[in-house]
């Protein structure tokens, strides 16, 4: 897998927008998957607040709004449905 940076606003309007939790939650799944490709940052306010948390999954695309980790995963091909955590 090709390294991808997925660059999350840590702006208030976000923040309001669970960004918080949509960065902790994919770092979770990110060591537990071992997807260590992919690299979690958090940004300051992308300029572009509202309707959901800011999201640039790659240096060149576009930002998009995204509400929950799936939306994340999704955006980056993985299909967290299925995959069973073990202890
Ligand atoms: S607070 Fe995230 S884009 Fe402004």
């Amino acid at each position: 897998m090709q390294e991808r940076k997925v660059k999350i606003c840590k702006g208030p309007g976000c923040k309001a927008w669970s960004s918080d939790r949509i960065a902790r939650e994919l770092q979770e799944i990110r060591e537990a998957l071992d997807l260590e490709p992919i690299r979690v940052c958090r940004v300051p306010c992308m300029k572009v607040c509202g309707g959901g948390a800011s999201v640039r999954v790659n240096a060149k695309s576009e930002i998009v709004k995204m509400k929950e980790v799936d939306d994340v995963l999704n955006a980056l091909g993985i299909r967290e449905a299925g995959v069973t955590c073990q202890a």
